[in-house]
């Protein structure tokens, strides 16, 4: 049995949920794969008008949902809503592909025949998503799948069992049956046996996983084996540069929202800020005081943040901290590690020995040899270093591997478009926060980040679709390829 805890109050349980073995999930993965065919046979545009009731429901839903997740996960109710809408957001986005779904007519290069294109489901999908987007980033991964005409299995985040198993009621409240999208709740042991026989017995014929870059090779090479390439969303160290003639007051709300909003566990997260060396300290100072003086403790308050999603994602944090170098200088707090009554937090809003939270955390004076330059740390723990020219300062940005987000705060075209075109990651903000994506944008990375699959919009379709081409000859007589060619009378020395 699985026990989710409330992060706020750790004698809360929010739920207690039966734990799949691998036999139970290979169960289920034979069941969704013979549900398969008769959910294809459902015209595209009415599997759209399902994806159309699921989103109207989520909608209806959504305080419900929003709260559910912040007691489950601890992440602040607004950003909660934000991400329930993101699921909102998806549907309305996909129930018109359901009309749209199209393929092409092609011209043959010879006559009276003609080519086409169509999308074909690729069939299974087995779907593996992480705690900190609860309902938002399965969605990106189901909504499309079932769009397509593929049966999903969805083995959400142990975390958060009860937003998982409320999200997948109402897909099924909308109208999709309950052996096309399946539900399971397992351990990783568990779940990666099950999905090598799953592979291998060939009822599982894409996966989608978010999570770490650990795991996600993990998957990469075992899908590989079976001739698969998996969808992969996985870890970031996202840079954000902060040129001198930069807005510093709005370079600042961004490296706070984005560096400690959700507690610093979105995979968009602020890695590393760099700021120009001509205006570095004052921006460090700033920057300091923002999270020195930000409210932290009980997600349904005003806050910036709550708690970690567990004492797995503390415990992490605290790996971390002893990262921390002689040559570091550590800001934003008066402490460091677990926030509780002795070792409490300026303002801190709640109790916070009931929960699982942790003190911001500014560690300046990063150098591309510490080892906190190159980890993804998940928590709310920013590093800030500086540079020179802005080369030096791409040169840092992708230095370490990773490429899923990005961005830049300057008020000169020039740097923009330098920046942009030097950058490795897959996504790039202007002016603007690492996080918050919107949903109907290519959401991906490169390197460490992913293997170069996006989600989301039309690009999704791509890792739930395989096309199929076919060409139909009437002429009746066998016309070959590349050999029967029309002549073309031309005078290749013609010069004017
Ligand atoms: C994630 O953390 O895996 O762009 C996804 C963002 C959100 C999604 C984050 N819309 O920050």
């Amino acid at each position: 049995m699985f026990k989710s805890i409330n992060p706020t109050n750790s004698s809360e349980v929010i739920a207690t949920v039966p734990e799949s073995t691998t036999a139970e999930i290979l169960t289920v993965l034979r069941k969704a794969k013979n549900a398969q065919k008769g959910w294809a046979k459902l015209p595209a545009p009415t599997r759209g008008r399902i994806i159309a009731n699921v989103g109207r429901l989520v909608e209806k839903n959504k305080d419900e949902l929003a709260k559910l997740i912040t007691k489950e996960m601890g992440k602040v109710y607004t950003e909660a809503l934000g991400e329930v809408q993101e699921v909102v957001d998806t549907c309305d986005f996909f129930l018109g592909e359901g009309r749209r779904l199209y393929g092409q007519t092609v011209p043959s290069e010879m006559q009276n025949k003609h080519l086409f294109t169509f999308r074909m489901p690729v069939g299974n999908v087995f779907v593996i998503t992480a705690g900190n987007f609860p309902t938002a980033v399965p969605s990106w991964y189901i909504v499309p799948a079932l769009l397509a005409g593929n049966t999903v299995v969805w083995k959400p985040s142990e975390f958060t069992p009860a937003v998982a198993n409320a999200l997948t009621s109402i897909f099924h409240a909308g109208g999709v049956p309950q052996d096309v999208l399946i539900t399971v709740v397992a351990d990783g042991a568990q779940t990666f046996a099950a999905l090598e026989s799953g592979l291998k017995e060939g009822v599982i014929n894409k996966v989608g996983f978010t999570g770490s870059t650990a795991v996600g090779r993990k998957i990469g090479a075992k899908t590989g084996e079976y001739i698969q390439s998996a969808c992969l969303e996985l870890g970031g160290k996202n840079p954000m540069v902060v040129m001198p003639d930069a807005n510093i007051d709005l370079a600042l709300d961004g490296a706070l929202f984005a560096g400690f909003g959700t507690a610093g566990q979105r995979c968009t997260s602020l890695g590393t800020l760099w700021i120009h060396e001509s205006i570095y300290d004052s921006v460090l100072t700033k920057f300091a005081a923002l999270v020195e003086n930000a409210a932290v403790g009980d997600p349904f308050k005003d806050v910036l943040f709550g708690p970690m999603i567990s004492q797995k994602y503390l415990d992490n944090h605290l790996e971390h901290l002893k990262m921390i170098q002689s040559h570091h200088k550590v800001l934003g707090s008066t402490s460091t590690g677990r926030i509780t009554s002795s070792n409490s937090r300026k303002g801190f809003v709640g109790d916070p020995d009931k929960g699982v939270f942790a003190h911001p955390v500014i560690v300046a004076g990063i150098t591309k040899n510490d080892e906190l330059y190159s980890t993804e740390t998940f928590g709310p723990l920013v590093t800030v270093g500086k540079f020179s020219t802005l080369d030096e300062a791409i040169e840092l940005a992708n230095g370490h591997g990773y490429g899923l987000s990005s961005a830049i705060y300057t008020n000169d075209p020039q740097n923009v478009w330098r920046f942009r075109e030097g950058i490795s990651a897959g996504m790039v903000s202007i002016n603007n926060s690492t996080s918050g994506a919107e949903a109907h944008l290519p959401f991906g990375g490169n390197g460490m980040s992913g293997n170069g699959s996006r989600q989301s919009g039309i690009w999704v379709l791509d890792q739930f679709t395989r096309w199929q081409s076919m060409n139909w000859d009437w002429s009746n007589k066998l016309q070959k390829a590349q050999m029967d060619l029309i002549e073309i009378k031309h005078d290749p020395n013609f010069v004017l």
